[in-house]
């Protein structure tokens, strides 16, 4: 097949099109800073289009209580001690500034009769501190900021797949190397900086809130082979509420404003189980604590024939449903012809985010390897070991403001870009070698292969024995992985695209299983049945690469005025894992 190259040079280089990738480009277009965003996906369709209930800011317009100091401490209690103290200062004390940029590129928040943002209850918030936009909050933020970066003319290639960060003899970034997917047109792109905008691994997971091709652990595999290191990836957020039919579908959200809006849950028996695991939150506790609930229900026997549980909000009024769960009422139409103001939805825990990501720094989100920085959900310090609802979008909108600014200052120092031919070479023989590749085995089915040993021995609960047995079927996978064969057709070169989703999937995999054996212990969204109580030795974050293996890395100091707003001890009150 005849392909040809073309090359690029840009100061700064976005790797993603979703909120983050492009509230980044937005700061450094409106700085003046020459700019490039590439996306494996139409930029309209990103991932944080699906995002659905909302974005957090202590705007106190429902509260006025409500502080920035109040979010931080409830982020980091939830977090089980182990979100970064500066990260969290940085996105509470900076939220409020990130919903105005949102409302000054047009962003149609859903507004009380007096004109103020309305702000709805989340699990686990002190306050009702979640702005949104019905349930379709991260479709108009992705449309806000479209249409910002269209005003700026920034250049958005969102049909090319990033298949290596570049690296000079320094260690240092100078670009990336891709493809587009649907010519084969190789791209190489030269960039004083890159910034990693390219999502999680949840799609690692068979049921999962992601679609196919979407969070495949992408960001991860282009940090390490460029020199980065993962932080917790083990901690993977399950959300309480995936779908479960169509099998196609099935992972696909329930938004958990649908609780938030005052939802019920009931098991396969009619009865309503949250009281008895969080008597005081019941449906409004943590997402650890209500997907292990679900889970539980399911798991001694409780669920219903389909293997779920109940999630009703048929008793809510019609209107209410209609104007603040529009989307919930549209997917269940569509995917299963279910009424949702008549009929309970059956609902079962689903992979939803990764709490973990890319290492990086506090103050700027740079990494390792100097000019390359991560952002969103590819990057880590924010979340610990439970996600609140509604943190990640607001994280979008404060890092990315920062890393557009610091990767800015990083191009505008640099003396000159020092590039690596060989590193150029590398990159090219590796697509080279990917087409020319004509094994047995079919990247599809690999690729579902993992999701299996992934939902088997990595989910809501895990044990030793199970970890070990998932890593040596990971290695047998890998085995196989080196006998794949490509075969890019005439619709493109999706196939192409799919190996190297494979490879990271199997990266990620990898990282998620050692450092889930090595947390030994029950915290947040890791459920160890074999070690139910929190450990305070680990108290730390795990972080991996593929040289070091986990390590430890000891967590800064909560600052005292935090400290005192977060009430009472961490517990495990209302976990019951088997
Ligand atoms: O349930 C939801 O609407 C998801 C929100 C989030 O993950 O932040």
């Amino acid at each position: 097949m005849q392909t040809s190259e073309r090359q690029i040079s840009t100061s700064v280089l976005v790797i993603g099109t979703g909120g983050s990738g492009l509230r980044a480009a937005i700061e450094l277009a409106e700085a003046g800073v020459d700019v490039l965003a590439l996306g494996k996906r139409p930029k309209s369709d990103a991932h944080t289009s699906l995002a659905a209930g909302g974005i957090n800011a202590a705007l106190a317009t429902m509260d006025a209580e409500d502080s920035w100091q109040q979010h931080a401490a409830d982020t980091l209690k939830e977090s089980y001690l182990l979100a970064d103290p500066h990260t969290v200062e940085t996105v509470t004390k900076h939220a409020a500034r990130g919903i105005d940029d949102l409302e000054r590129y047009g962003m149609p928040f859903a507004r009380e009769a007096d004109g103020r943002i309305s702000q709805r209850f989340f699990g686990a918030h002190t306050y009702r501190r979640t702005a949104f936009a019905g349930d379709y909050t991260g479709l108009e933020i992705q449309r806000t900021l479209i249409n910002r970066a269209a005003q700026l003319d920034i250049p958005v290639l969102d049909t090319v797949y990033v298949t290596r960060i570049l690296v000079n003899n320094d260690g240092a970034v100078f670009g990336a190397y891709g493809f587009d997917l649907e010519t084969g047109t190789r791209y190489l792109i030269h960039a004083d900086a890159v910034i990693l905008a390219a999502g999680g691994h949840n799609r690692i997971w068979r049921r999962t809130s992601s679609r196919r091709d979407e969070n495949t652990g992408d960001s991860f595999r282009l940090a390490v082979e460029a020199g980065g290191r993962i932080r917790d990836p083990e901690l993977v957020q399950f959300h309480p509420s995936g779908i479960l039919e169509p099998e196609s579908a099935a992972g696909t959200l329930v938004s958990e404003a649908a609780r938030g809006e005052g939802g019920i849950l009931r098991n396969g028996l009619g009865e309503r189980f949250m009281p008895k695991y969080d008597p005081e939150r019941a449906e409004l506790s943590t997402r650890d604590r209500v997907a292990l609930a679900c889970y539980t229900e399911i798991a001694e026997g409780r669920g219903t024939p389909n293997g779920g549980v109940w999630l009703d909000v048929s008793h809510l009024p019609r209107e209410t449903i209609m104007t603040r769960l529009p989307r919930v009422y549209q997917t269940m139409l569509e995917l299963q012809m279910l009424d949702i103001t008549k009929e309970p939805i059956e609902i079962a825990p689903t992979a939803h985010y990764s709490m973990g990501g890319v290492w990086v720094r506090s103050e700027d989100h740079s990494t390792d390897v100097p000019g390359l920085y991560a952002i969103g959900e590819a990057a880590s310090g924010l979340h610990g070991a439970n996600r609140l609802g509604g943190n990640s979008l607001i994280e979008l909108l404060v890092y990315g403001r920062l890393v557009g600014q610091a990767a800015a200052a990083y191009s505008a120092g640099l003396p000159a870009q020092s590039r690596s031919a060989e590193a150029v070479a590398t990159a090219r023989e590796e697509i080279a070698a990917l087409l020319a590749a004509d094994g047995p085995e079919n990247v599809r089915a690999l690729q579902r292969a993992i999701r299996d040993t992934m939902t088997e021995h990595a989910g809501v609960v895990r044990s030793e024995a199970g970890l070990r047995a998932g890593l040596a079927e990971l290695d047998a996978i890998e085995a196989r992985i080196a006998q794949v064969g490509v075969h890019p057709d005439i619709a493109g070169f999706q196939d192409l695209a799919h190996a190297f989703d494979l490879k990271s999937a199997a990266l990620a995999a990898r990282a998620t299983l050692e450092a889930a054996l090595e947390r030994r212990e029950t915290r947040g969204c890791h459920n160890r049945s074999d070690y139910p109580e929190l450990d305070p030795a680990l108290q730390v974050n795990l972080v991996w690469s593929p040289s070091t293996g986990v390590v430890r890395e000891s967590i800064p100091e909560i600052p005292a005025e935090i400290a005192e707003l977060m009430g009472g001890e961490i517990s495990l009150a209302g976990k019951l894992v088997e």
